[in-house]
C-alpha cells in the first residue's frame, strides 16, 4: 500500500521550487506533459500513487496544493509546459493578490482569515489518499508568504492531523549577504519557531549555499533561480527516491526521518548532492569519475553542502543517511565506509553510533537511454546529514535580528498586523525557542546528552526515547 505525500507549496519560493519538483517527477515516472503515461512507460516497479493519484480519465495528477498570496507565479504555472498536469481546484492565489510584502505577519494573518478555504482543499486530498504518511512544505523562511502563511498552516497541520509526519523543504536566505532584505532575519526568526515546534523533519537549503555551489561548482557566474532551484528539484527528487523507487529499507518518510533524527528538537537536516547533471545546469554535463568513494567523499566535503553554516571545533554529526543511486557495488560501499572511517572523514556525537548509514537505490529508467540521449551519471549521491554545526546558521539569524530589534527598526508594519496586536511578544517567544534550540544542538556535542546534560536535553531526550521520530 502506498505511504501517500501531500505536498504544499506557499509564496514564491515555494511554488517555484515546487514547479520544478513535479517536473521532475513527471520525468522520472515517463508522465508527460498531460499527466498520461507516456508510450514506453512500461517498466513498472516505481510507485506512481506516493505523489500522483489517478483521475477518472487516468491521467496523474500531483498531490500538489499550491497556495500564494499573490498570482504572478501561480500563473506562470498555469501558461506554463506542465499546466495541464494539476488539479485546478488545488490553486489557491488571494482575492486580493497583494502578497504579503516581505512581512510574516500579514502572511500569518492572511492565513488566518482564508485557512478554512485551504483545509478544506487539503482535507479532501487527504479523504482522497488511502494511508496518508504526511505533508511536505516547501516554502522559503525570509518572506511574508512562504514563511508567514507556511508558519500557521504548519500550526493547523499539526492541530488537525497530529498523527501525520510534517516534512518541510524550508529555503533560507543568504545570512551572509548584506544585500538581503532588511527584515529578513525578523520573518526567519518567527518561522524558525514553527519549524521548531510545528515539524518533524526539516530540510534547510540555504540560498547563500545554493548560489555558491551553482557558481564553484557548476561554473555559473550569476546562478539564476531556476538554476538554484534545479539544484533543490534534484535533492527533493533523491530524497524522495527509495519511497518511488521502494527497495527493502527506507521505503517510507518514517522510516528515513528515524535514521536520522533520534531526539525530536534536532530535526534540520542538510543535503549533499554530487554529480549534479540537470538541463539547466549546462556546465555540471562534464564526466567525472564516479566511484561509490569518490561520490561518497565529495558528499561529506563541506563545499558541497548546501547550508552555509560556520562548524565550531566541537560541531559534528548526529547522523548520517546516504542515499546512493545507480550502479553501486555493495562491496564497493562497504570499501568506501571503512576507508571513510580509517580516514576519519566524519567525526560523530559521542553518545550514538558513529555509522554512515546508506540506502542503494535504483534510478528512473526513463532517465536512460533508450529513453533519452544522455547516460546518467553511473553512480550519484545525496548525503541528508543531522549537523550540530547548523546551530550556527540559527546563531546568525538570532544575531541579525537582535541588531534590528535593538534600534527598533521597521516593526510599523508588523504592529499593524494581528498576530502583534497586543505588543512585540510573538518575537520574544520566537527568539526563546530559537535560543532553546541553538542549546540542544550544543548539548547534542556532550555525551551526557542522554543522560542529562542541561535542563533542555534532558526534556526532551526523554521524550525521544518514548515519542521516537514523531514526537512533536
Ligand atoms: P511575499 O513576497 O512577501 O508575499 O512572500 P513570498 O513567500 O512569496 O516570498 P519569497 O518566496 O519571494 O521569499 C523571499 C525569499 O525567498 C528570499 O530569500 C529570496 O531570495 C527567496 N526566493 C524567492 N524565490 C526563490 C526561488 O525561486 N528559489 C530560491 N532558491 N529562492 C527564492
Amino acid at each position: 500500500m502506498p505511504r501517500e505525500i501531500i505536498t504544499i507549496q506557499a509564496g514564491q519560493c515555494g511554488n517555484s521550487v515546487g514547479s520544478q519538483f513535479w517536473q521532475q517527477l513527471c520525468l522520472e515516472h515517463g508522465i508527460n506533459q498531460d499527466g498520461q503515461l507516456s508510450e514506453f512507460a512500461t517498466e513498472g516497479g516505481d510507485r506512481k500513487d506516493v505523489f500522483f493519484y489517478q483521475s477518472d480519465d487516468t491521467r496523474y495528477i500531483p498531490r500538489a496544493i499550491l497556495l500564494d498570496l499573490e498570482p504572478r507565479v501561480i500563473n506562470g504555472i498555469l501558461s506554463g509546459p506542465y499546466k495541464n498536469i494539476y488539479n485546478p481546484e488545488n490553486f489557491y492565489i488571494h482575492k486580493e493578490g497583494t502578497g504579503a510584502g516581505n512581512n510574516w505577519a500579514a502572511g500569518y494573518a492572511m492565513g488566518d482569515s482564508v485557512h478554512e478555504e485551504v483545509l478544506d482543499m487539503i482535507d479532501r486530498e487527504a479523504d482522497g489518499s488511502d494511508s496518508l504518511e504526511g505533508f511536505m512544505l516547501l516554502h522559503s523562511i525570509a518572506g511574508g508568504t512562504g514563511s508567514g502563511f507556511g508558519s500557521f498552516m504548519l500550526e493547523r497541520l499539526n492541530d488537525r492531523f497530529p498523527k501525520k509526519l510534517i516534512q518541510t523543504y524550508s529555503v533560507f536566505p543568504d545570512t551572509q549577504n548584506s544585500d538581503a532584505v532588511v527584515v529578513h532575519p525578523y520573518n526567519s526568526l518567527l518561522a524558525l519557531r514553527r519549524l521548531t515546534q510545528n515539524a518533524d523533519s526539516v530540510v534547510v537549503l540555504d540560498n547563500g549555499a545554493l548560489s555558491r555551489i551553482a557558481a564553484d561548482t557548476l561554473h555559473v557566474q550569476e546562478p539564476s533561480f531556476a538554476q538554484t532551484n534545479q539544484l533543490v528539484s534534484t535533492v527533493m527528487s533523491a530524497a524522495t527516491m527509495t519511497l518511488r523507487y521502494p527497495g527493502y529499507m527506507h521505503n517510507d518518510l518514517v522510516s528515513i526521518m528515524a535514521s536520522l533524527i533520534p531526539t525530536p528538537r534536532c530535526h534540520f537536516l542538510q543535503t549533499s548532492y554530487t554529480p549534479f547533471t540537470g538541463d539547466n545546469v549546462e556546465a555540471a554535463r562534464t564526466v567525472r569519475k564516479t566511484t561509490v568513494l569518490d561520490v561518497m567523499r565529495r558528499l561529506l566535503q563541506p563545499k558541497n553542502r548546501m547550508v552555509s553554516a560556520s562548524p565550531s571545533k566541537n560541531s559534528c554529526y548526529i547522523s548520517i543517511l546516504n542515499i546512493i543511486m545507480g550502479e553501486a557495488d555493495p562491496t564497493d560501499v562497504h570499501k568506501s565506509l571503512l576507508r571513510i572511517r580509517e580516514r576519519n572523514l566524519a567525526s560523530f556525537i559521542p553518545w550514538g553510533p558513529a555509522s554512515i548509514q546508506v540506502a542503494l537505490t535504483r534510478t528512473s529508467p526513463y532517465l536512460s537511454p533508450p529513453y533519452t540521449q544522455r547516460s546518467p551519471p553511473r553512480v550519484s549521491g545525496l548525503m541528508l546529514a543531522n549537523h550540530t554545526g547548523i546551530s550556527s546558521l540559527f546563531k546568525r539569524i538570532v544575531q541579525q535580528y537582535d541588531r534590528l530589534r535593538k534600534r527598533n527598526a521597521f516593526l510599523e508594519s508588523y504592529k499593524r498586523e494581528e498576530p502583534f496586536r497586543d505588543g512585540l511578544g510573538e518575537f520574544d517567544v520566537a527568539r526563546e525557542v530559537v535560543m532553546d534550540l541553538i542549546s540542544e544542538y550544543e548539548q547534542a556535542e556532550k555525551a551526557d546528552y542522554l543522560t542529562g546534560g542541561g535542563d533542555t536535553a534532558e526534556g526532551t531526550a526523554g521524550d525521544a526515547r518514548t515519542d521516537g521520530v514523531t514526537g512533536r
